[in-house]
């Protein structure tokens, strides 16, 4: 039931403040996550892991891509991320003690599910992150952590991927005490965790602020999407969730890569979308900025504080609330879902059920 909202998948952007929440209960401790979450065989298979083996599809896949960085970053555990067409109809080489992970809102979808099947007798163990209790991947896997979200009715995946990157981060986390992981960055981080809901709920506040900016590309046929570091994932989440149901063209780059080629592109037609919390990677990330102005790009910029990126002809700014670094991907994931709902509402397509689509891909 859609209750009072026009469509599913704006009740879903909705829900996260409180499916985040689900995601995490039971599973945190004061200061660490409680790892029978995974399962009782899930210890003593952690202690063995050498590597990171992650394959999914679509909008699994961004978080997966995400999970790259903190796995890499926190933990010291080199992780690979593939979409699973690729994966599994390839010859890949899996190190000893490799942990493979799978990430699937259904649970269902026939390219990862190949893949898990494929790869079982030569990895340490398998791990499932999914939102569907008892689906085949869950069934499969020898490990499975349950993202909460509630059914899932918009074929737009939203809360899904959210409550994915909340699991993924609480597996860095077991992970990472093995590794490189200190107990004070496990607490702290823990601590960070417990604050997601309350920054989703404020963020979701700007909701009428991102509602006037989808105006601007009603009538554009492409748009770009450009972030750095975690961020470079949540634009390549940003330019699919575009894409499918407002049909509009639109592509993410690293904004490193812009002069490398995206940048030929820019124009007075070409919107660029960015995420640019205040973090290490703004400095650079400015200079990119300037590069789409002096071209007449139009710029829309998420931002951590006006101070650092200053509204201007030309560049709308939009200010989200002050956060711990490690929630930004996940906290910037959600205007980028509102802008491209409202988008897809003015232009008057289906957003719940876009064109050629399903909601669950379980055929090649
Ligand atoms: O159920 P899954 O998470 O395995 O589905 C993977 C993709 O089909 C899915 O994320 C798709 O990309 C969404 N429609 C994106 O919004």
């Amino acid at each position: 039931d859609k209750g009072e909202y026009k469509h599913y998948m704006l009740k879903e952007i909705y829900e996260q403040p409180r499916v985040v929440h689900a995601a995490m209960e039971g599973r945190l401790g004061a200061e660490r996550v409680l790892e029978e979450a995974f399962g009782v065989t899930a210890p003593a298979i952690f202690d063995q892991v050498r590597q990171v083996q992650i394959v999914a599809c679509g909008t699994s896949y961004h978080a997966g891509l995400i999970a790259k960085y903190w796995i890499e970053d926190l933990a010291g555990i080199p992780c690979m991320v593939e979409v699973a067409s690729e994966f599994r109809y390839r010859k890949v080489v899996l190190p000893k003690g490799t942990l493979f992970i799978s990430i699937s809102q259904s649970g269902e979808t026939a390219d990862t599910l190949a893949a898990l099947r494929e790869v079982r007798d030569r990895i340490l163990a398998s791990l499932t992150i999914c939102n569907v209790p008892g689906s085949s991947l869950v069934r499969e896997s020898d490990l499975c952590l349950m993202t909460n979200a509630g059914p899932e009715i918009g074929v737009a995946s939203t809360k899904a991927f959210t409550t994915q990157l909340v699991a993924l981060l609480m597996t860095t986390l077991v992970l990472g005490r093995r590794h490189e992981l200190t107990p004070e960055t496990e607490a702290r981080i823990v601590a960070d965790l417990k604050t997601l809901p309350g920054l989703l709920e404020q963020v979701l506040g700007l909701d009428s602020a991102i509602e006037k900016m989808a105006e601007a590309f009603a009538e554009k046929q492409h748009a770009l999407f450009l972030g750095r570091g975690t961020l470079n994932p949540v634009a390549m989440e940003g330019a699919l969730k575009l894409k499918e149901i407002s049909y509009i063209h639109a592509e993410a780059y690293a904004a490193g890569e812009l002069k490398h080629g995206p940048l030929a592109l820019v124009d007075k037609d070409m919107p660029v979308v960015t995420v640019a919390p205040r973090n290490e990677m703004l400095d650079k990330l400015k200079a990119n900025l300037q590069e789409v102005r002096a071209r007449g790009g139009e710029l829309f910029v998420f931002a951590g504080s006006r101070q650092e990126v200053q509204p201007e002809e030309g560049v709308q700014v939009l200010e989200l609330p002050p956060m711990p670094g490690i929630l930004e991907p996940i906290v910037y994931t959600l205007p980028l879902q509102l802008l491209s709902y409202h988008v897809a509402v003015l232009k008057g397509t289906d957003v719940d059920q876009p064109r050629n689509l399903a909601k669950s891909v379980t055929v090649e």
